[in-house]
C-alpha cells in the first residue's frame, strides 16, 4: 500500500495565489470578468526586452544548425552567463563572488525550496511574519515543522514579526536559530534593509554558526543608493549566507524562467559529529543529480540582460513599474490610506481600513470595484489587517484601479 508524505496534510488551505485565483474565478462567473484588474500575484505584464528576444531568437536558430546544436548543458549553467552575472551583479559592487559560485536555475521559488535538500532536518528555522509563503510551506512539506496551530502558524518555526512598530524590520531572534530566511527588498511589505541593519544579521549568523537564506529577487527595484543589493556587500556574508536572485521581475522572465543561486565556496555547515562540511559541493551534487540545467536559449536571453541594450531596456521596465508604484502610493495616501513599501520595491503594503480583516478587504475590493489584491494575512499572522497591491501592470490598469478604489 502506497503511503503519502503526510507532511502535506499539515498544510493550511491552498497555496495563497491559487486560493485567490479560485475566488476570482467564482466572482467572474457571475460578473463581467473583463472589468477585473489583477494587482494580486506579482506577475510582470510588459513585453520581454528586445535584446533578450533577439538573443533567444538567434540561439534558437543556432540550435537548428548542425554546428550550433546543443544537447544537455552544464547543470550549473553556461560559464559565459555565470561570468556575466559575477561581473555585473557582484564584482561591480565589490562582492567577491566568482562564476563557479553561481548556479543558474529555472527560478528562485524552486531554489529556495530545493535548498532544503542539502540541509539537515533538525535545524531550527526562523522566518519573518508576514513572509513569502514558499519558505514556510517548503519546510512543512519536508517535515521540518510540527502541526499547524489554530492561528495558522506551525509548531517548531520561529516567527519574527515585521510591522509598523519595528518599521517592518525583524528583531534578531531571542534564542539561537540555525537557518534564517530574509527577503529584501521585502515581499510582501516592500520594506528594505540598510547595510548597518543587515550587518547585524550577518554578525548574528557568524556568531551562532547560522545560515542566512537571503532572497534578493527584487534587488533591481532599489532606488536608494544606500540600500545593499546583495548580502555579500556585508563583510563576512560569504561565510554565512546563500543568496537567491531572479530574472523574473527585472527582465520580465516569469514565463521564460531563469534565476540563479549563489553558494560561496567558503560556506560551511556541520555534520552530526561537528565536522565542517562545505555546502557548495553538496549543492553541486544535488543539482547534477536532480536538475538538467536551464535551456541554452533561455540562458542566452538572460545573458542579453547584461548587454548595453539589455541593461537599458531592463532599466526602462523597472522605471515603468516603479512609476506605477509611485502613482499607487500617492493616490492611496491622498485618499487617506496608510501605505507602506513602493519606494524601493514593486509592492504596496496597505493598512486595511475600518477594522476589516485582510480577506474582508479582498472581498470588498473584488465585489465593489473588481480589483484584485493579496490579503496580508495570507503571508502570515502579522499580515492580518494589511493588504498587498502589486505594481506589475499596465499604466492604464493601474490608473483605472486607483480611480476605482479612491472613489469607493
Ligand atoms: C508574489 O506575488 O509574491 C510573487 O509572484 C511570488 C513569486 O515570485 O513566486
Amino acid at each position: 500500500m502506497v503511503k503519502v508524505n503526510e507532511n502535506y496534510l499539515k498544510l493550511k488551505a491552498g497555496y495563497l495565489f491559487p486560493e485567490i485565483a479560485k475566488r476570482v474565478k467564482i466572482y467572474s462567473q457571475s460578473n463581467n470578468s473583463s472589468e477585473i484588474i489583477k494587482l494580486g500575484i506579482g506577475d510582470v505584464t510588459e513585453p520581454l526586452p528586445k535584446a533578450c528576444r533577439d538573443a533567444m531568437g538567434k540561439a534558437l536558430n543556432e540550435m537548428g544548425t548542425a554546428e550550433g546544436f546543443k544537447g544537455y548543458g552544464p547543470e550549473q549553467g553556461y560559464s559565459w552567463l555565470r561570468e556575466k552575472i559575477s561581473d555585473h551583479d557582484f564584482i561591480s559592487r565589490g562582492c567577491k563572488i566568482s562564476p563557479e559560485e553561481i548556479f543558474v536555475s529555472d527560478g528562485s521559488k524552486c531554489d529556495s525550496s530545493n535548498i532544503l535538500d542539502i540541509l539537515g532536518k533538525d535545524n531550527s528555522i526562523a522566518v519573518t511574519d508576514p513572509v513569502y509563503p514558499v519558505y514556510v510551506d517548503s519546510n512543512v512539506m519536508t517535515g521540518r515543522t510540527g502541526d499547524a496551530l489554530i492561528n495558522g502558524t506551525y509548531k517548531g518555526l520561529t516567527y519574527l514579526a515585521i510591522n509598523e512598530e519595528n518599521n517592518f524590520l525583524p528583531e534578531l531572534p531571542q534564542k539561537k536559530v540555525d537557518i534564517l530566511y530574509l527577503c529584501f527588498p521585502n515581499n510582501p511589505t516592500g520594506a528594505t534593509i540598510t547595510k548597518e541593519e543587515l550587518k547585524k544579521w550577518v554578525d548574528y549568523a557568524l556568531q551562532n554558526n547560522s545560515l542566512i537564506l537571503f532572497d534578493a529577487a527584487y534587488e533591481s527595484f532599489i532606488q536608494d543608493k544606500n540600500i545593499p543589493h546583495s548580502i555579500y556587500e556585508i563583510e563576512g556574508a560569504e561565510d554565512c549566507a546563500i543568496e537567491f536572485r531572479s530574472f523574473s521581475k527585472n527582465a520580465g522572465f516569469t514565463g521564460v524562467r531563469c534565476a540563479f543561486t549563489v553558494i560561496p565556496k567558503n560556506l560551511k555547515g556541520f555534520s552530526s559529529t561537528n565536522e565542517e562540511i562545505a555546502l557548495w559541493p553538496l549543492w553541486n551534487r544535488r543539482q547534477s543529480t536532480k536538475f538538467n540545467g536551464v535551456s541554452y536559449i533561455v540562458q542566452r536571453g538572460a545573458e542579453a540582460v547584461y548587454s548595453l541594450e539589455g541593461k537599458k531596456e531592463v532599466r526602462g521596465l523597472i522605471d515603468f513599474y516603479m512609476e506605477n508604484a509611485k502613482i499607487m502610493k500617492n493616490k492611496l495616501q491622498t485618499a487617506g490610506y496608510k501605505v507602506y513599501g513602493g519606494d524601493n520595491a514593486p509592492y504596496i503594503w496597505i493598512k486595511v481600513p475600518d477594522k476589516m480583516t485582510s480577506w474582508d478587504f479582498f472581498d470588498f475590493l473584488l465585489q465593489k470595484v473588481s480589483v484584485v489584491g493579496t490579503p496580508g494575512s495570507g503571508f502570515g499572522l502579522s499580515g492580518e489587517g494589511y493588504f498587498r497591491l502589486s505594481a506589475f501592470n499596465s499604466r492604464s490598469n493601474v490608473l483605472e484601479a486607483m480611480e476605482r478604489i479612491i472613489n469607493i
